[in-house]
């Protein structure tokens, strides 16, 4: 057998070479340590895809998924700021400071869009004939209590599901725009329609059109209230926010708008 200078007899190196270079032992020992060493490499090999196995199918216990449903605090019906305060000190603000939102403030601005404010489902923006043809998604970059990614607005149950999960700090509009306050804002909301829902009148996509502007009026004047800063962005790919925030097919992107604690 080699010996190989440095290596005590027996290491696992030695067993090795030795292995290689005698070929299979014909001594009666020698073959019991094979068939031991045989047998403690399947053990090895069992104990491994056991593991596997295990890790496979308990990893989403351990390590649970982002949670799909996402209750909202319930928005605010009163507040500190009138109307006509609101109307007054609207601007559009396009630098944010790096304060997170809340999780209630995201609320509350998605209820000021499109929340349900009658026991008949109509909600705080009007509808054409109530078909409801908008739908409204959140990217939320830096929310306190709302992981990284994209949200779809449940006006119904005042909710968010889950669309995609995305990495802390990760972008997941950076081929949308280059504009810049849509990376920066902790929160950028998308307005969208399903078109089809309002029929297929003449005025069907003006009305759609029409209505995601009352919401997004809605939610510039709630974050003015909030004192918080948006700004309504169309300068967007609106197919490329559709493929990043994972939208239905017949879902239209028409604007987003990012929010965030205004820069002074
Ligand atoms: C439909 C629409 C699209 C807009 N798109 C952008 C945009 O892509 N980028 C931007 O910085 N501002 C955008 N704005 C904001 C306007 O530039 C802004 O409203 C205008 O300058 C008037 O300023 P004010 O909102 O402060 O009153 C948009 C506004 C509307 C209504």
């Amino acid at each position: 057998m080699a010996k190989i200078p440095g290596e005590t007899k027996g290491g696992a190196f030695e067993n090795t070479l030795a292995g290689v270079v005698n070929g299979p032992s014909t001594n009666l020992a020698d073959r019991k340590s094979d068939c031991t060493s045989g047998f403690k490499k399947r053990n090895v090999n069992h104990r491994f895809l056991t593991l596997a196995f295990l890790s496979f199918f308990l990893a989403p216990c351990c390590f649970p998924a982002e949670p799909a449903t996402i209750s909202l605090p319930n928005p605010k019906k009163t507040g500190g700021t009138s109307l006509e305060e609101a109307l007054a000190a609207r601007r559009s603000v396009r630098a944010y400071t790096e304060q997170t939102l809340t999780l209630a403030e995201v609320g509350q601005l998605l209820w000021a869009a499109q929340g349900i404010t009658s026991p008949d489902g109509k909600r705080t923006a009007p509808s054409a004939m109530h078909r409801y043809p908008l739908e409204l998604a959140v990217v939320a970059q830096n929310v306190d209590g709302l992981p990284s990614g994209a949200y779809r607005y449940v006006p119904a149950k005042h909710t968010l599901e889950l669309l995609i999960a995305a990495k802390p700090g990760a972008q997941l509009l950076a081929g949308s725009t280059s504009q810049a306050q849509v990376h920066s804002a902790p929160v950028v909301f998308v307005v969208a329609a399903v078109y089809e829902r309002m029929g297929s009148g003449a005025n069907n996509r003006t009305w759609t059109d029409y209505e995601a502007g009352l919401a997004s009026e809605n939610l510039l004047l709630e974050a003015v209230a909030l004192k918080l800063g948006a700004v309504v962005t169309g300068g967007i790919d609106p197919a490329s926010v559709k493929e990043a925030v994972k939208l239905t097919a017949s879902e239209q992107v028409i604007v987003v708008i990012p929010v965030g604690h205004p820069a002074k």
